[in-house]
């Protein structure tokens, strides 16, 4: 083991922006056990009397869950809301070919969110749904008259849900979407979904599937743009294989933890071309390093419901997870002038940060870097410069890339001047030393560090390991009022507080 260098300049009288709270998202779709059997369980001992899951609800208040997107998802493209309220019939649900109990449906949904605290945030289904299906799904949530509206008090629910994010489709660019669109008849889709939707209520907030492609938001943006407010962009970085594993090892990981960024940048680049950079923002709404697993998705063989079982086996997720996590958050804090919101995926189970069983939960590493980045994060984003070394690892197929050490971002509370610096050691090995340049004679005595670790990358946490990876807070001594030094440990996330 052996010891680098790094240094970070801070700048405290330049601020780069602000961030919005919404890049804590999550995303919960039909799938698997995300919903039935996770957040949603009546007759479950731990559930309330909506039958959400109450310990899913204070572990996703404890980390501030700012939006959750549902209800999919390659999911939505064939889901009929309409079969979602009132009276309910189980349905074929032709995404993930299963039978959809058709339960948890919009009315769920909204009250799982404000129960959590959480605004919703609707996909609509642009695969073989119509402009006029997803304006009647605003109509239904938002007004106090017409048809929709005597629906949704008809089920009960008097006062309107006031739904405020809404999305036109999931992926429609993608063969594997069900009605998926060339740019030309998602842009004529786009355009007249916008149009109806906003009619009926001209506050909602509209987001588009999108993609890094300039061919794509050329033809849809210049269109329909004048309509939207954000571009939705996803990306998964180590993929299940039809048999439920992920075939890539930390350094392949690491090798990829900047890969996040460079989409955020090649989608900044694509709306300042298209002269749309101060209205349009992105909403990185469905991410993760780890893909999901549901074999046989392009091709027409049986959903094998074992492997997607092992898809949730806690052992999978570690310490990677959680370094790769933080140096994601990190990019949409750096970028906050375009990145305003990012939806983890999936909320619980499959590859998420909570794993529901019948008697409780298990955070994964992934969790305590939200739970680090939530309550010990702050607002601003104030100017600094990094300086760390770089490390040689071997990525996919046998070839070297050289990846920066440490990564950092400075924040601080506008109010109370209060800062979280976030720490990030790449290295599966070595610590790093990181000086501290820029806080002049600041009072550091109340210096607070806060870091994610465990004993290995391969770290986990699991039912009857529960804290193997956890959040370990230590008061610093920090004597000198000039610059000092913080010792990273290899694999670890921290957030180090100066009150
Ligand atoms: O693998 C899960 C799927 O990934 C989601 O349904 C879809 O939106 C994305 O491609």
């Amino acid at each position: 083991m052996s010891k680098s260098h790094a240094v970070l300049d801070i700048l405290p009288e330049h601020v780069d922006g602000c961030r919005d709270f919404m890049i804590f998202g999550h995303f919960l779709e039909h799938f698997h056990r995300q919903i039935y059997g996770g957040v949603y369980n009546p007759g479950s001992h731990l559930s309330d009397e909506n039958g959400f899951r109450r310990d899913v609800i204070e572990a996703l208040r404890r980390i501030k869950t700012p939006v959750i997107r549902w209800p999919g998802g390659c999911f939505v493209s064939a889901y009929p809301w309409k079969k979602g309220v009132g009276r309910r019939v189980p349905y074929y649900d032709k995404a993930w070919r299963v039978e959809e109990p058709n339960t948890f449906g919009t009315a769920e949904f909204v009250a799982f969110c404000r129960e959590v605290g959480a605004e919703p945030f609707i996909c609509t289904n642009a695969g073989t749904g119509s402009p006029e299906d997803m304006s009647d799904w605003v109509e239904y949530c938002n007004l106090e008259i017409g048809e929709w509206a005597a629906r949704r008090r008809a089920d009960g629910h008097g006062e309107p849900f006031d739904v405020l994010y809404w999305s036109i489709g999931n992926e429609n660019y993608g063969a594997w979407e069900m009605g998926a669109k060339t740019a030309d008849e998602w842009a004529r889709l786009v355009l007249e979904s916008a149009k109806m939707m906003k009619r009926v209520d001209h506050r909602i907030e509209l987001a588009i599937a999108s993609t890094p492609n300039l061919d794509w938001n050329t033809t849809v943006l210049r269109e329909a743009g004048d309509m939207l407010d954000w571009v939705s962009i996803h990306g998964y970085w180590s993929g299940a294989s039809d048999e439920g594993v992920f075939e890539k090892g930390y350094d392949n990981i690491i090798a990829r933890a900047f890969e996040p960024e460079e989409r955020i940048v090649n989608v900044k680049y694509i709306l300042g071309a298209l002269g749309y950079l101060d209205k349009l923002r992105i909403a990185f709404d469905e991410w993760n390093l780890r893909g999901w697993c549901h074999p046989n998705f392009m091709s027409f063989g049986a959903a094998d419901h074992a492997l997607m079982d092992a898809n949730d086996i806690n052992s999978n997720y570690n310490l990677a997870d959680a370094v790769f996590t933080a140096c994601f958050l990190n990019s949409c804090l750096r970028h906050c002038d375009v990145v305003g919101m990012a939806n983890f995926s999936p909320v619980v189970n499959t590859v998420g940060a909570i794993f529901t069983h019948e008697d409780g939960i298990v955070t994964r590493p992934t969790y305590h870097i939200f739970d680090l980045y939530t309550n010990h994060t702050y607002e601003e984003i104030v100017h600094s410069a990094l300086a760390s070394p770089s490390f040689d690892v071997l990525a996919d197929g046998g070839s070297c890339k050289s990846v920066q050490q440490l990564d950092a971002v400075v924040t601080r509370d506008p109010t109370t001047g209060n800062m979280g610096i976030t720490l990030v050691n790449l290295h599966g090995e070595n610590t790093i030393q990181c000086r501290i340049r820029g806080l002049g004679r600041r009072d550091l005595s109340g210096a607070t560090i806060r870091t994610v670790n465990g004993a290995s990358v391969d770290a986990f946490n699991d039912v009857d390991q529960p804290e193997a990876v956890s959040i370990e807070e230590r008061t610093l001594v920090i004597d000198s009022f000039g610059d000092f030094t913080i010792e990273c440990p290899a694999h670890s996330v921290s957030v180090l507080n100066l009150v």
